[in-house]
């Protein structure tokens, strides 16, 4: 292999490498978001689904749901009426999100809106308790009078129990009224309350992405336009963000998920606050007027679209703008004066056809007069090649859009022979996003898919290519991110969950060697003087990081015997003595991670000697190979 150090031939944006978030598999509600109460508010669309009665006999008491819409404008419309005709022990249990994962002494927070009946003054028990109901903790409180107000006590837990729920118990006779019940862990990520599960926002962390694209992905379509993602509704106090099914509630077979539903407890206010505490870029995308295609299709009329521009226009006050500003002033009450420094924004999840285009033209208008700094991100739809992706490729080209986004979940085979994709892609226009992408080892989402060594491989391959083609390829993103292992409606996934743990998958390893190893400048590899890729299964990409002057090869073997590697790094002065090989490997295609191992695929590190401007060393079979060395 020969590298010419002196010879840049492009920058790699900040960027490139980075993070697709969508509340998919349990991703956000069940997830990341560490709310551990299901329907807290009874605003599923089965008031009660979650919740089961605790009673001894009939005549204990009872539980009235109360739907107030008719009186009030709020969005969360009701409350539970426990009502106890006994000296103890009537009232009800949350299931959680397929059970609550508990840690011993750890403490929980517990909270609710409640007021007491007329006459009443009726204290409450709170529990943690096991499925069998054997106490891990408990706590009482007393509701003090008749108007709303919050209560919140804490709990430490005895044991660990995956599958713990919480019980609320009136102690004597009563009524009282119950809402926003709700629990979580004090260990969030950085202790916040209404905050995200500290594990999972910390492999986000660790792979120090370059940006943060949220909310999806098709719930941000929505089946119906009715049920699309709309920001606005996720912002300001967590009680007045109306409950939303889920686009990914489904009812096929292997991925029924009836009790999937959005809280936006996790709303686009935290969504930015993520992604400044990963030191990512915000990119967050809107419905541009069109529902799923995939389901209804539903489109709004063109004369009827001002209302999603609107939302459009007003996400970027809400993130840049001042704190006088309408928009700007409502995240400073949230707790962000300062700006979040948007600089992307995508217009459309997935759609294709003339409809996304004639939608496209009238937001790109609204947004680049007031905005005309912001980069759009355009879609090209579900298809990485065929008569749809080639029209809207084309159109978008010729509209000078900003920046392209492509997906693609293919077969391993075309992650490594679609690697030159971009070699030849237009140098001048549109930059491209790869905004979803994952190999498919058995078929697209299929349940069987597997998060196997064969599939991360093929995807190391394939990102070499898009690096080599940095120049044009600007971000990049493996989707979905998140799965919970009882929850899931799309394999494969980057990071699997339970209610305890969470781990990475060989393809999360794959993406975080290239996110953490990424240099500022592109500079050629060749082998035998021509392009590596595809050579004898090879695939490299090279870079220098002006920033901490190293040179950074990435070289992938795909196949099944060890190769040679002996790199001449030409361009730089004398290069002499020890640089690092990070290295995954796995003779076994099949190779997987999981909740038992873990750790069973990971990369290692080793020093390796650099003498007289060379590198030798053995690529083995099936690797993933990063080398750096200093370069002056
Ligand atoms: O990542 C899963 C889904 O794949 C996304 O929601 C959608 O954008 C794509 O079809």
């Amino acid at each position: 292999f020969t590298v010419k150090a002196d010879k840049i031939y492009g920058e790699i944006a900040p960027t490139m490498y980075g993070v697709f978030f969508e509340d998919i598999n349990l991703g956000a509600d069940g997830g990341i978001y560490a709310e551990l109460v299901k329907n807290r508010s009874f605003e599923f669309d089965t008031p009660m689904m979650g919740w089961v009665e605790q009673k001894q006999n009939n005549d204990q008491g009872s539980l009235l749901v109360i739907n107030q819409s008719s009186v009030v404008s709020s969005p969360n419309r009701r409350y539970l009426r426990l009502t106890s005709k006994a000296d103890a022990g009537y009232g009800l249990l949350n299931e959680g999100f397929r059970g609550m994962g508990i840690k011993k002494g750890e403490q929980y927070n517990f909270s609710v809106l409640a007021r007491q009946g007329a006459g009443s003054s009726m204290p409450l028990v709170v529990e943690l308790v096991t499925a069998k109901g054997e106490k891990l903790g408990s706590a009482t409180f007393t509701p003090a009078g008749q108007e709303w107000k919050k209560y919140e006590v804490s709990l430490t837990a005895t044991d660990t129990d995956p599958k713990a729920r919480l019980r609320v118990l009136a102690q004597g006779k009563g009524a009282v009224d119950l809402d926003m019940v709700s629990l979580f862990p004090k260990n969030t990520w950085k202790q916040r309350p209404n905050g995200l599960r500290a594990d999972m926002v910390q492999l986000l962390a660790d792979m120090k992405p370059g940006f943060l694209r949220f909310p999806g992905g098709c719930i941000v379509e929505g089946r119906t336009l009715d049920e699309r993602f709309q920001w606005k509704k996720t912002i300001g106090a967590v009680e007045n963000r109306a409950t939303l099914v889920n686009r990914w509630n489904t009812e096929f077979k292997h991925r029924h998920t009836p009790d999937y539903f959005q809280t936006f407890g996790l709303g686009f206010f935290e969504y930015f606050q993520l992604a400044e505490d990963i030191g990512a870029a915000p990119l967050p995308i809107l419905n541009c007027g069109m529902a799923c295609q995939f389901n209804t299709g539903e489109v709004v009329p063109l004369d009827q679209l001002d209302p999603y521009i609107q939302d459009a226009l007003d996400l970027v006050e809400f993130a840049n703008g001042p704190v006088t500003s309408e928009w700007g002033k409502i995240r400073a009450e949230m707790g962000h004066p300062a700006p979040f420094n948007l600089k992307y924004l995508g217009v459309g999840n997935e759609q294709w056809g003339e409809q996304y285009v004639e939608r496209y033209k009238i937001f790109e208008k609204a947004l680049r007069s007031k905005y005309p700094d912001l980069k759009l991100i355009t879609t090209t739809g579900p298809f990485p090649d065929g008569p749809e992706f080639d029209y809207l490729n084309k159109t978008m080209r010729s509209l000078n859009a900003d920046i392209i986004d492509e997906h693609y979940y293919r077969a391993p085979e075309w992650f490594q022979e679609n690697a030159t994709r971009y070699d030849n892609y237009d140098r001048k226009g549109p930059k491209i996003f790869a905004g979803e992408y994952a190999s498919q080892t058995v078929a697209i989402a299929s349940p069987d898919n597997k998060n196997n060594w064969k599939g991360a491989l093929a995807e190391a391959a394939f990102m070499t290519g898009l690096e080599r083609n940095a120049d044009v390829v600007a971000m990049a993103s493996y989707a979905p991110l998140f799965a919970h292992e009882e929850g899931w409606q799309w394999t494969p996934d980057m990071i699997w969950v339970n209610n305890l743990q969470s781990f990475g998958t060989p393809n999360y390893y794959v993406q975080k060697l290239f996110s953490t190893n990424v240099g500022t400048h592109l500079v050629p590899i060749q082998r035998n003087n021509a392009n590596v890729t595809g050579q004898d299964n090879l695939f490299a990409s090279a870079s220098i990081n002006q920033k901490t002057n190293e040179l950074i090869l990435k070289v992938v073997n795909t196949s099944g015997k060890a190769q040679d590697g002996e790199f001449v790094l030409e361009g730089v002065k004398s290069v002499q003595g020890k640089g690092t090989l990070q290295k995954m490997r796995s003779s076994n295609l099949e190779q997987m991670n999981s909740f038992k191992e873990p750790m069973a695929l990971t990369p290692v590190q080793q020093s390796i000697s650099v003498k007289n401007n060379r590198v030798k060393l053995s690529l083995e079979p099936y690797s993933v190979n990063i080398i750096k060395v200093k370069a002056s």
